[in-house]
């Protein structure tokens, strides 16, 4: 998957991009002509011009009032990257200066966009040509992007990997070279036996029919100075490595893109690796909850109920709410570990996608001030997550006659139920988001900058709250 260079460093180019309207660099006439007549809009997208000086690429900024936070540029790194392959250039030199460019979206973008999951292709697919792409004078913004994008990437590799390769074991084993590989200490609790003892019985009760054993993974991120008495940030990520619904199950249609039911402990994950890279001030902490959803004659059935880490006795209505039970406990010990801010992760509800769509996440909070933190975030990232109450009158659909909470609230509302239901983990006093991303993490159809797949939704918006607490 490393066919793209992006290197800062200016050299001897065979394809010159220009960015019109971002460049004041001296064109050819030729160029500078098409340039302004792009600008002005008299012809649209992007053109191939083939001068005799050299060859130039004049791609131009989306002008649409929805992408927010660098989309533009990220947008523009895919025209690029589609521009020089078509092309069939090796290597390309991107200029673009002026105090409105946003070099490391760019970046991001070009990165992002870049990404096939083809290490599966036994053809031509699985080859692409090396490309390099220069951005020169940008070297800080070439670095941050590539951390960020290259995180990202893991993040949807991770989750386009189909569920026979990637179950809890393998994704503990992951997350496992990236904490060695950066430092961080880490802890992983795995198998049904340990997991009981420790006192995860959500993670037992959904993880022990899968073909792998579930898994609870810390990895903790300490600041060398950190600042006195104060916050601790705590990452909570579903990682359902598949989602069949257990004995509830799923009917057929499209059921493979549960797969990507991990996507919430994926971004989890790629955001503390970019975190321990930009070593924030305060101490950061990122749990991956890893079960595979299965039916089997050991699977947790609909009417079980059992008790939670916090004592809640929980009625199990359906299997396939299952996302809520393999958090609700690591969220209680989140706490416990004195977390102060704290954002859950989830491919939660196929509500909160009927609600919001495919391609804005649901933000629930209880602290006003905290909900516009982590939604000021995720815009500066190019994220949208969109604020849906957690409305209390609707508490009284997660009650149940035999038990303390039922795990389903049915139809109506379903996002805002689910989000209640995890609230109920969570002390009022730690400052908490639940981000429902069902929608725009498996998105598989391509969106934007993201090809056919999965898209790591949420890495950058995790990234960006670290750094705004930090
Ligand atoms: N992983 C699904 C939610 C989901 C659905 C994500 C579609 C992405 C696309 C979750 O575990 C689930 O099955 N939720 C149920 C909850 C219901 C049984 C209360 C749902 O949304 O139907
Ligand atoms: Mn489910
Ligand atoms: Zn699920």
């Amino acid at each position: 998957m490393h066919d793209l260079t992006l290197t800062s460093v200016a050299g001897k180019s065979e394809l010159t991009v220009v960015v019109v309207g971002h460049c004041a660099a001296r064109l050819p006439r030729l160029v500078e002509v098409q340039a302004a007549r792009l600008a002005k809009g008299e012809v649209s997208g992007q053109l191939n011009l083939v001068a005799s000086e050299g060859r130039y690429l004049l791609v131009k900024l989306a002008e649409k009032p929805w992408l927010i936070g660098g989309e533009a540029w990220r947008l523009l790194g895919r025209d690029i990257i589609e521009g020089v392959r078509a092309a069939k250039a090796a290597v390309a030199t991107v200029l673009v200066e002026g105090k409105a460019a946003e070099p490391q979206a760019l970046a991001e973008g070009l990165l992002l966009a870049d990404y096939r999951f083809n290490t599966m292709r036994s053809g031509k697919e699985g080859k692409r040509a090396q490309i390099t792409v220069r951005l020169p004078g940008h070297a800080a913004a070439v670095e941050a992007g590539r951390t960020m994008a290259s995180a990202q990437n893991l993040a949807r590799e991770l989750a386009d990997l189909p569920p026979n390769l990637l179950n809890p074991t393998t994704f503990a084993a992951r997350a496992k070279k990236v904490a060695m590989g950066l430092g961080l200490r880490l802890k992983i609790t795995s198998g049904v036996r340990a997991l009981t003892k420790a006192g995860f019985p959500g993670l037992v009760q959904v993880g022990k029919a899968g073909s792998a054993e579930p898994a609870l993974v810390e990895l903790h991120y300490e600041p060398k100075r950190a600042k006195k008495g104060a916050t601790r940030l705590a990452l909570v990520g579903k990682g359902i490595t598949f989602d069949s619904g257990g004995i509830s199950i799923k009917p057929g249609d499209k059921m493979w893109e549960m797969k990507g039911d991990m996507s919430g402990a994926a971004a989890v994950l790629a955001a503390i690796s970019v975190i321990a890279r930009q070593k924030p001030g305060i101490p950061v902490s990122a749990y991956l909850c890893l079960a595979e959803n299965m039916p089997d004659r050991n699977a947790m059935r609909p009417g079980d109920i059992y008790q939670a880490r916090n004592g809640k006795f929980i009625h199990v209505d359906n299997t396939d709410a299952e996302g809520r039970l393999v958090l609700s406990d690591v969220l209680t010990y989140a706490c416990e570990q004195g977390a102060t801010h704290l954002v859950d992760v989830a491919t939660l509800t196929g509500a909160c996608v009927v609600a919001l769509g495919d391609k804005i996440a649901g933000l629930m909070s209880r602290h006003e001030a905290f909900a516009q933190l982590v939604r000021a975030a995720g815009q500066e990232v190019g994220e949208e997550l969109w604020p849906l109450p957690l409305y209390g009158e609707y508490r009284g659909q997660i009650d149940h006659p035999h038990a303390d909470i039922n795990n389903t609230g049915g139809r109506y509302g379903g996002a805002l139920t689910a989000g209640l239901f995890l609230g109920e983990f969570v002390p009022e006093n730690v400052k908490w988001a639940h981000l429902d991303i069902a929608g725009p993490a498996i998105h598989t159809g391509g969106w934007r900058y993201y090809a056919k797949g999965m898209t790591g939704f949420a890495t950058r918006s995790l990234v960006a709250i670290a750094r705004k607490l930090g």
